[in-house]
């Protein structure tokens, strides 16, 4: 699938898909989702489907801790199993690597079971459970990556 840095006149279809992704409870209003795209050395990644955006990543580095943080990976219900992730996810690192990061680090919700496997499945393991770290008080996993 078909991976390319985002450009600002994708963040409408970007916020959609994260919306489409997350219950109310998770999914980012526009300002959180303008606030983290916005964040100091972030990027984002889209994959695309017949010239359609399904998934997308934002991920960042923060060279003076060495460690990349995955803020959100996203794909689109009807695309998921078809390796989008797995791609975006990969390309994610490599940036992340390239801008001197020795460690990927990232949360999810603990009922996320599917996101958890997917996480696992890419080597990354839990550090610790994140307490009421989710609005509701949903418990969060912090998750990492030695690359
Ligand atoms: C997590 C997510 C990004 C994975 O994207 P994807 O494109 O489906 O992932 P891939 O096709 O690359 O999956 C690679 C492997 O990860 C594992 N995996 C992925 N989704 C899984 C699931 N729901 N259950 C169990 N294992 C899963 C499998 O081992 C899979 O390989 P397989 O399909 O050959 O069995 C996608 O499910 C998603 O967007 N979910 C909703 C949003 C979300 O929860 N994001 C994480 C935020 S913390």
């Amino acid at each position: 699938m078909p991976i390319r840095d985002s450009r600002p006149a994708d963040f409408e279809r970007l916020w959609r898909i994260d919306q489409a992704c997350f219950d109310d409870r998770l999914a980012y209003s526009r300002a959180e989702f303008e606030y983290y795209l916005g964040l100091p050395n972030a990027f984002a990644l889209v994959a695309e489907q017949a010239g359609a955006i399904v998934g997308f990543v934002v991920a960042r580095p923060v060279p003076r801790r060495r460690t990349g943080h995955i803020i959100t990976i996203d794909v689109l219900a009807e695309s998921r199993r078809l390796g989008a992730g797995s791609e975006l996810l990969r390309i994610a690192e490599d940036r992340l690597r390239i801008a001197g990061c020795a460690r990927v680090i990232l949360e999810t919700p603990v009922s996320n079971l599917g996101a958890i496997a997917f996480y696992h499945r890419h080597a990354y393991a839990v550090l610790r459970t994140l307490r009421g770290y989710y609005a509701d008080g949903l418990d969060g996993l912090e998750m990492e990556k030695k690359l």
